[in-house]
């Protein structure tokens, strides 16, 4: 004990990785469970900026043992190249731990993520083109390669051979572009193998052994709860679990071995990619959230489309996580709005709904309702109590405390690890 769960409440983004490093400090374990380096996790400890696709935040502690989880799926180059350059850094990776049921991203994927993307034309997902749709396809249609597999030359030359027949038609006839051989598959991706084996363990036991122990593990979710295949704005989401839940299917451990969920959401809201956003803003408040919160992807470089506050999402993220705790980032950057907005319902065809709208097509033409309240103008970057914040910024936290029905027991007030205030989250003592 314990074991929690941190998850993204929004659309991502939401300042998951500098929270993950600071809590680190009190966890033996860090663990990432879903997705793959379509995430872009950014630490920022004094001078020093790390960003992250693949390996846990909180690599950056020797008392944590990162760990990437059977749920996620990995570009071996990327992760590669990741381990490199974070050790160039002179943060040791030495501890980190890769589950051998992990999926592999493979060449192809990368090639029809494109492709589809392209062939949707305006009806496109906005992936980060890293290849995370096909390869958790292959997965679930049970033709995957695993990491395991890179261990026996012979396996992983016939379940690529396997793979091969489909997706060198699907290639070639769809999309008229070129195949692969096995040969040319091997010959790049059997090399991985000797650089990655002293990485690979089945995660599951391990974790399992040292939540039996009393070791405290943090389980890192990447993406956000509005991704989320199953509860996120599908289709115009990820392709996997980002929510709490997937923390026990992605890692091996049983739900019950999960004390606290923290939900991590920005005192206002963004999105990159396709997808209905009610609260989205097109003018000059808009370009302010982007210019003041530099809102450009970590991993695509992309600018993110941004919007007010919306509460009705995150009592939804409240209940599809089963949130104890909510940490809201990013609140600085509401010190340049001289009123604040927050949605607390959506309107529709004449009906007001309070919880995000069973059907797709009322979410999708959803028109925000604004509760208004009065900003601070002032600096807060320095604040590290609830009481140095200025009354206005109590008052909105505890107003979206009331409207989530959540405890908001840590609040961040600038990138840097320590511009951060402890409102009550578990500590080690
Ligand atoms: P993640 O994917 O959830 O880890 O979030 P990203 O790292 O992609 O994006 C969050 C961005 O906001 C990063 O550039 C962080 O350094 C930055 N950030 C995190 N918390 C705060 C905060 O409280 N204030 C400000 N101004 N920036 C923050
Ligand atoms: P972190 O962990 C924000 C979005 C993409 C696209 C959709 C599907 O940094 O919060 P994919 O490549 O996953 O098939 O794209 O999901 N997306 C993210 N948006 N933050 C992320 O990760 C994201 N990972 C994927 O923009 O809309
Ligand atoms: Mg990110």
């Amino acid at each position: 004990m314990p074991g929690v769960v941190l998850i993204g409440a929004q659309w991502g983004d939401e300042g998951k990785g500098k929270i993950t490093d600071l809590l680190s400090r009190d966890y033996d374990y860090v663990a990432r469970f879903q997705g793959g380096n379509n995430a872009g996790h950014t630490v920022i400890v004094g001078d020093r900026t790390l960003k992250l696709h693949l390996i846990p935040s909180g690599v950056m502690y020797d008392n944590v043992t990162p760990i990437i989880g059977n749920g996620c799926v990995l570009d071996l180059k990327v992760l590669i190249d990741e381990i490199d350059r974070v050790e160039s850094e002179g943060i040791s990776c030495e501890r980190l731990i890769i589950s051998s049921n992990a999926h592999i991203i493979m060449p192809y994927h990368l090639d029809l993520d494109e492709a589809s993307e392209r062939r949707l034309g305006k009806n496109l997902i906005g992936t980060t083109k890293r290849g995370i749709g096909p390869a958790y396809q292959d997965k679930i249609s049970r033709m995957g390669l695993r990491m395991q597999d890179l261990f026996d030359r012979s396996i992983f030359k016939e379940k690529v051979a396997a793979a091969l027949i489909e997706k060198n038609d699907v290639l070639a006839k769809v999309y008229d572009l070129p195949t692969y051989t096995v040969d040319q598959i091997a010959e790049e991706y059997l090399p991985y193998a000797e650089r990655l084996k002293p990485y690979i363990q089945d995660t599951s036991p391990l974790l399992n052994d040292a939540l039996d122990e009393g070791d405290w593990v943090l389980f890192e979710g990447a993406q956000g709860t509005l991704l989320d295949i199953d509860h996120g704005t599908y289709p115009f989401v990820t392709s996997s679990n980002p929510i709490a839940g997937g923390a026990a299917v992605g890692t091996g451990v049983g739900p019950t071995r999960v004390d606290r969920v923290l939900g991590v959401a920005k005192a206002y809201i963004t999105r990159v990619g396709s997808g209905p956003f009610p609260t989205e803003l097109s003018c000059k408040d808009g370009d302010t959230f982007i210019d003041v919160g530099h809102e450009f992807g970590t991993t695509t470089g992309r600018r993110r489309r941004a919007g007010w506050y919306d509460a009705v999402i995150t009592k939804y993220a409240a209940q599809v996580n089963g949130l104890t705790d909510l940490c809201i980032t990013k609140l600085d950057v509401l010190s340049a709005f001289p009123t604040i907005k927050i949605c607390v319902a959506y309107e529709h065809l004449g009906k007001t709904y309070t919880s995000v709208p069973g059907h797709q097509s009322a979410f999708h033409h959803a028109k925000p309702v604004y509760e208004e309240m009065p900003g601070w103008n002032v600096d807060i970057t320095g604040c590290r109590t609830f009481e140095d914040l200025p009354v206005e910024a109590q008052n909105y936290i505890k107003r979206l405390e009331e409207l989530a029905g959540v405890p908001v027991t840590m609040i961040a007030v600038g990138p840097d690890r320590e511009q951060t205030i402890h409102n009550g989250f578990l500590q080690r003592s």
